[in-house]
């Protein structure tokens, strides 16, 4: 493990101003985004929408990392060119999500495990000899009766460790994200002191694994009521609620918290990162490494036209430069009406 390597590349992904886009939805997912703004998902559908949004003149500015997902970085755009190319061509770090998707945990109804250790040893070898510099895990804990469990918190957190090790193995950062599911009625303190839990755990076994922290970033969801909840909360209070679970849980040696968006409005996440950024200094960089948050705005203007590509370039980019301005708690809401983000 080359751990000076390691903790550059982490430190280049949550680099001042920058963070991280996830364009790494499985193909069944995205399917079903494209379909719900009334596209007829296809390969082809898929191959465009993200052939379109990785050429948005200017990302570098504000985007570090990529997280592709394993056909995009084995795929080619439309005329041939390898996506990896389009990616080098804007300054952007290559990324890979990695980990096999989740099922459901034997005898823990209501629980699920991500799969994907079996071969990810060679599958890293093959990533990183495709331009890869860092990697995506993903957990999901689902609050609800009597879960999460110690049992199901536990077996996430084994396997998030197996995979981190295996991934600084290679030299490749490892983007661990253990994601708190907005599903269900729970209020914003069941869900901080579940997401406490789970960050607790996660860490215990990186340790035990002697995963190098300095080398890889957090990834998790922010503290806040269930979908279902009647209850309302202020911004203040789910950045109050997030920071003190953070500040409680994530060791300092870790370089940066990059959140993920979970459903969360677009401006909502922007908000909420701002606030967060202005109430620093802490000890780890406080990024984004957004999927719906960051593109699906465009996706909802591009709906699949030729023709509304340079408008949904242009939200993809407001998006980017706005997180962009919430890294330093710069960002203002009335920003939201400008065009390009003000
Ligand atoms: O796996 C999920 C992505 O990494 C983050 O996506 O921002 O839409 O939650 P999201």
């Amino acid at each position: 493990m080359d751990q000076a390597a390691l903790k550059e590349t982490a430190q280049a992904l949550v680099a001042p101003g920058k963070g991280v886009w996830a364009n790494d939805a499985s193909p069944a997912t995205l399917d079903k985004r494209l379909e719900a703004v009334g596209i007829v998902p296809s390969e082809e559908a898929r191959r465009d929408f993200r052939e379109m949004l990785i050429k948005t003149e200017g990302l570098g500015e504000f985007i570090s990392g990529i997280i592709l997902h394993e056909d995009t970085l084995k795929g080619n755009t439309k005329d041939g060119i390898p996506f990896t190319e389009l990616v080098k061509k804007q300054g952007i770090i290559i990324g890979i999500k990695v980990d096999k998707g989740t099922k459901d945990l034997a005898n823990f109804p209501g629980e699920k495990v991500t799969e994907g250790l079996d071969g990810l040893r060679e599958r890293l070898v093959e990533y990183k000899e495709l331009g890869a510099r860092f990697t995506k895990w993903r957990a999901v804990i689902t609050i609800g009766d009597g879960i999460p469990t110690d049992v199901g918190i536990e077996a996430n957190s084994e396997v998030f460790a197996r995979y981190a090790a295996l991934a600084q193995e290679a030299d490749l950062v490892p983007i661990v994200e253990p994601e708190v599911l907005m599903e269900g009625s729970h209020g914003i303190e069941r869900c901080k002191e579940v997401t406490a839990r789970v960050l607790k755990s996660v860490f215990k076994k990186l340790v035990d694994h002697k995963v190098f922290l300095g080398g890889m970033l957090l990834k998790p969801n922010v503290v806040h009521p269930g979908k279902d909840s009647s209850e309302e909360v202020e911004n203040e209070k789910v950045v109050e609620a997030t920071l003190s679970t953070l500040h409680n849980t994530v060791p300092t040696e870790v370089p940066g918290v990059v959140f993920l968006s979970g459903g969360d409005a677009a401006g909502e996440m922007t908000a909420h990162l701002d606030l967060m950024n202005e109430k620093g200094p802490h000890p780890w960089e406080l990024a984004f490494s957004f999927e719906r948050a960051l593109e699906g705005p465009a996706m909802e203007v591009w709906k699949g036209d030729d023709a509304n590509i340079p408008a949904a370039q242009k939200e993809l980019y407001k998006r980017a430069k706005l997180n962009s301005l919430a890294r330093s708690g710069q960002y203002k809401a009335e920003m939201e009406k400008g065009e390009n983000g003000g």
